[in-house]
């Protein structure tokens, strides 16, 4: 039988799955690489570090010799949105890479929204800029490593890079190509005019496919001599594709390092205000997205870092305090993107008095990241796009209680699927349709995605919620100034 790999290249580590043609998952991996934080707000990756950690990998799936390798016919590749690498002349990696949610390019941000101006760069790309996106990490290096900057070759996104390492073919996808803001995403073609405002030579760029075209072949060295590459996508489309988030209004909330409301469109659309991101979506079509930067990190810092403990122990006992806990609990520990895009946003606990337990701080951590992920929906909802229903993805998706949560939260029914390896499973379906085991993205989909269980939302708990949101949500405006002055990000 035919078997695929898809590979979610994550912040944390990469994820391998071995995937047949039906879609039942054969083998899986994950081999963990650091993130560098050299500077308060900043976040970098060696880019060795995830080819090595692919070729680890895939040696360990093989390992037990049950799988043949001679069977995987096709890779693909979900990878973490906007991180910046760098190659010069001899592909070699210039710097680190620096990612998705590193806060260092504030003054850069505010020069292309305010100078540019929000207007015409959301004419020019559908988007405005954030930090994290790759257009300003770009004039970063060019204003502040002019010596690295004069060395460039190539740019290009973190799967991209190990994809031309895997096959030598520099490509991308539209999905990806969206976050970098060099992209017109309305006409799907990088925009000449935003190459010029950040200094990019066009031929610095990757050629652009659709996520579910052949790429090329995957070189000798990866040990897979029948397979071929298929362009992928960025995390978040892939873990739609994964999560059957392929129709019109469809919704998947990814739990992750980061956070995501992603809403598949047929139509091309930005919101009044480019709150949310508007990048093509891995099925041809485009989507809207709210991204914030902490989800299941908030919940991992702190309940290993900072109580020293593990999930099972910290979520007991929390269940029957669902809606009447009167703390609250900000989750910008990496500033925020949407909606706020502000670096300087931090962490706050809010609300304790003497008598706090640590169950309602525990509980306080799972509401904050959902009341920041309704912040997105309220967008959303603003534009006329309502959810009744979202699917989910992550490894935040393994908590019962978070569902229950987030379902009460956003006031919608969260289904769970049989894998909640979102990014990877997509991957591996776009492999399977670019290599034309299916169709269509939609009729792979259709057969291989199962939802297993819904969470439904309990309408009095929906109620305690939403009284609690509207609190929430004076919090952060009250605390900008505060955030502002407490920070030490230097740019
Ligand atoms: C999306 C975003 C994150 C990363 C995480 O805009 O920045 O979801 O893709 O991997």
């Amino acid at each position: 039988m035919n078997t695929y790999l898809g590979i979610d290249l994550g912040t944390s580590g990469v994820k391998i799955l071995l995937v047949d043609s039906c879609g039942k998952i054969l083998a899986q991996t994950t081999e963990e690489y650091p993130v560098y934080c050299l500077k308060d707000g900043w976040s970098e990756q060696n880019p060795l570090d995830w080819v090595n950690a692919v070729k680890t990998g895939i040696n360990r799936l093989f390992k037990n010799g049950k799988n043949d390798r001679l069977d995987v016919k096709g890779v693909s590749f979900g990878g973490q949105m906007h991180g910046l690498v760098l190659m010069d002349n001899q592909d070699r990696v210039i710097r680190p890479a620096i990612l998705w949610n590193d806060g260092r390019t504030q003054k850069q941000t505010d020069y292309l929204n305010r100078e540019i101006g929000k207007e015409k760069l959301s004419n020019l790309t559908a988007n405005i800029a954030f930090a994290g996106f790759t257009a300003p990490k770009i004039l970063w290096v060019k204003e502040n490593e002019p010596e690295n900057f004069n060395k460039i070759a190539k740019i290009c996104l973190p799967k991209d890079y190990l994809a031309y390492m895997m096959t030598g073919k520099f490509s991308t996808d539209y999905s990806d190509a969206g976050g970098t803001l060099l992209l017109d995403v309305k006409n799907k073609r990088y925009s000449k005019e935003m190459c010029d405002i950040c200094s990019v030579d066009r031929s610095w760029l990757a050629e652009l496919y659709e996520s579910y075209e052949v790429t090329g072949k995957i070189k000798n060295e990866f040990g897979l001599p029948n397979a071929f590459a298929v362009a992928g996508a960025g995390d978040n489309a892939a873990a739609a594709i994964g999560t059957g988030t392929v129709s019109n209004g469809d919704c998947n909330i990814s739990l992750g390092t980061s956070g995501t409301v992603f809403i598949s469109g047929d139509n091309f659309s930005v919101d009044d205000k480019n709150s949310l991101h508007a990048f093509p979506h891995a099925t041809g079509k485009w989507h809207l997205m709210g991204s914030i930067l902490s989800a299941a990190s908030a919940n991992k810092w702190w309940i290993e870092d900072v109580l020293n403990t593990d999930y099972d122990l910290a979520v007991d006992g929390i269940q029957e305090k669902m809606g009447e806990n009167n703390v609250y609990f900000l989750p910008y520990l990496m500033g925020e993107r949407s909606p706020h895009n502000d670096v300087n946003a931090r962490g706050a606990f809010i609300g304790m008095r003497q008598n706090t337990s640590k169950e309602e701080m525990s509980l306080a951590v799972l509401e904050g990241v959902a009341f920041a992920l309704k912040d997105c929906v309220e967008i959303a909802k603003e534009n006329g796009v309502a959810i009744s229903k979202a699917t989910i993805c992550g490894g935040g998706a393994k908590s019962i209680i978070w569902k229950e949560i987030i379902a009460n939260v956003i006031n919608a029914e969260i289904c769970s699927l049989e894998t909640e390896q979102g990014p990877a499973y997509g991957a591996a379906i776009l492999a399977m349709v670019g290599v034309g085991e299916y169709e269509s993205v939609q009729q792979a989909t259709e057969k291989l995605v199962k939802i297993t269980s819904t969470t439904k939302p309990n309408q009095e708990l929906v109620k305690k919620y939403e009284q609690k949101y509207q609190i929430y949500k004076t919090l952060y405006p009250t605390l900008k100034k505060v955030f502002e002055n407490i920070s030490t990000d230097k740019n």
